[in-house]
């Protein structure tokens, strides 16, 4: 079994919490959540209702119902872009986002539907809100920008740009990758309309689940359309939420397997935050001390999500990362998903190594790590 540093692709392990509410859902209560007035039905729909009241909980969400499921982020951000978006829009996001916002939105302005500027970092890795501001203009609608960057985790000034886009009147939506789950999210206090996250990162639930916030008052256009267990004599998709954005049947095991995780992280959360923040401290300081390594990382510990990307001189990071996993350690290598995030710190070609730690890594998997980290430079 190798040590596992890729919390930041999916967390691993889950809780035993988590797999018993997989289990139970599949076995103890198997049915369909919303589509019958049978017990196991009812059953089936209340553990629907407690994961999407202890994650409206979590992120500050004035009810539940504003909270709705997706497949993974990536499904929540393609509902939260093109179910806001209309002809002639203009979107300001920033380099640092991942190909899951970067590509429907790039997608849209190449079909000529939006029109898009990219802002860039500054020299530390930190978005500018200043520079958010200059890019809006008067047909401004949405104003896209990650939590954290899934490349050196660099969390970015969102309450800040969520101000901005608020006193201009326009759309903020916040990806919520690698945040949720690893530090506290207050949607209010974020000043965010739209937070988009995964089940199966740090809210240590199964992959196959996500979600979006939507903000009270805001009607998104739909990716699917179906049945909904809701006013099925109309052949129009209801307005209500959250039937209008989970046409069809949920993914039940997975959303009790998330509840499990959220449950299991809430009461946790701020010591998970500070021994992840310790832990990259440790990752930071080892790597900044072996001749030839390149942190990408920000030193400060507060302004950093549980990542550290790297690489060792000029070796390809994919090799690297092979190299690594031979001696037994689980990195990511070669490119993120995140083209700007590469271009910006020169790694577009050879990617960068990126090491990053959940709940359970060892301070003693870390110093393995960078013993092993240590040989491949020698
Ligand atoms: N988006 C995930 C990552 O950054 C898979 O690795």
């Amino acid at each position: 079994m190798s040590v596992y540093l890729d919390h930041a692709a999916t967390s691993d392990p889950k809780p035993e919490a988590v797999l018993r509410a997989v289990t139970a859902a599949m076995t103890e209560y198997n049915a369909n959540p919303g589509r019958g007035g049978h017990p196991r039905a009812v059953a089936a729909a209340r553990q629907v209702l407690a994961t999407r009241t202890a994650l409206a909980k979590l992120i500050g969400a004035p009810d539940a119902m504003s909270v709705v499921f997706a497949f993974n982020c990536t499904d929540a951000l393609n509902l939260a872009i093109k179910g806001s978006l209309r002809v002639g829009d203009h979107v300001v996001a920033t380099r640092l986002e991942h190909n899951s916002v970067l590509r429907p939105l790039c997608g849209l302005a190449a079909r000529g539907r939006i029109r898009l500027t990219l802002v860039d970092p500054r020299p530390d890795g930190f978005v500018d809100p200043e520079d958010v501001a200059a890019a809006m203009n008067g047909s401004t609608a949405l104003v896209v920008c990650t939590h954290a960057s899934n490349v050196t985790g660099a969390i970015q000034p969102v309450a800040a740009i969520g101000q901005l886009a608020k006193s201009r009147g326009v759309r903020f939506l916040i990806d919520g990758a690698q945040a949720l789950g690893g530090m506290p999210v207050d949607v209010g206090a974020l000043g965010c309309d739209l937070y988009a996250f995964p089940g199966h990162k740090s809210l240590l639930g199964p992959q196959g689940t996500g979600g979006l916030y939507i903000r009270p008052g805001i009607t998104l256009g739909t990716l699917r359309e179906g049945g909904t267990g809701s006013a099925s004599d109309s052949l129009i998709q209801p307005m209500e939420r959250p039937e209008r954005y989970e046409a069809g049947t949920v993914n039940l095991p997975g959303i009790a397997g998330l509840g499990a995780g959220v449950e299991y992280v809430a009461p946790r959360l701020s010591q998970i935050m500070m021994r992840e923040r310790e832990l990259t401290s440790a990752l930071m300081e080892g790597l900044s001390a072996i001749p030839g390594i390149v942190v990408y990382s920000p030193a400060e510990e507060a302004a950093r999500a549980g990542i550290v990307a790297f690489n060792l001189g000029d070796l390809p990071s994919a090799q690297a990362a092979d190299a690594l996993a031979r001696k037994g350690y689980a990195v990511r290598g070669s490119l993120h998903c995140a083209p700007g995030a590469h271009r910006f710190l020169g790694t577009l070609t050879r990617g960068a190594v990126r090491a990053s730690v959940g709940p359970s890594t060892t301070f003693e998997e870390i110093e393995g790590f960078m013993d092993a980290v240590r040989q491949l430079t020698h």
